[in-house]
């Protein structure tokens, strides 16, 4: 008979714990649904801002190192938006590897995504310095040229 307290009292302890976990996702909930009603802004000094940064293979490397930890998992080790965890996070991805992709963007809003993230993506924010960021705009737009990755 205790046995079967104990185990009930486990299952009540599980589902207040499940509880909580359910509560904390709808508490994210509107911040997604803020995003995906369009009202992500930029503000006009940041879009125009330009790279101030020019692209080097030392520098490319640099953001290629880190793009490898924090953004592969996502836009893929070849930028084509076919990470590992996408399929998961029902993520709609671009394919850098087409120009187009990113035609529409200015550098200034690369570097903006990337520092502060979008929607379901967590920005890099000060995690690291704003050269590598910038180096991370150069790098996301190499991918559509054909020597991209060597
Ligand atoms: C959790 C998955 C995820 C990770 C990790 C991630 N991203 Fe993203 N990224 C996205 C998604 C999803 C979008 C599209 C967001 C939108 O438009 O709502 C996006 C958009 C972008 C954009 C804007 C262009 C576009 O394709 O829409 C850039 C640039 C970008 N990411 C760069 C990066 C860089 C650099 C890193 C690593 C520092 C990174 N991302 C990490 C999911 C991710």
């Amino acid at each position: 008979m205790r046995k079967v307290w104990f185990v009930l009292g486990a299952l009540v302890v599980a589902s207040l714990g499940m509880a909580r976990v359910k509560q904390s996702a709808a508490q994210e909930k509107p911040k997604d649904s803020q995003a995906a009603a369009g009202e992500y802004k930029i503000s006009p000094e940041d879009v125009d801002k330009k790279n101030p940064v020019k692209a080097t293979p030392e520098g490319l490397a640099a953001a290629r190192k880190i793009y490898g930890y924090d953004c592969a998992m996502c836009h893929g080790p070849k930028g084509d938006g076919k990470g590992d965890i996408v399929d998961s996070m029902k993520l709609t991805m671009h394919d850098w590897r087409e120009p187009a992709s990113l035609e529409g963007k200015t550098d200034g809003e690369l570097f903006y995504i990337i520092t502060k993230g979008k929607g379901k993506m967590m920005g890099e924010g000060d995690r690291v310095s704003e050269t590598v960021r910038w180096n991370m705009v150069s790098l996301v737009r190499s991918y559509s040229k054909k020597d991209a990755g060597e």
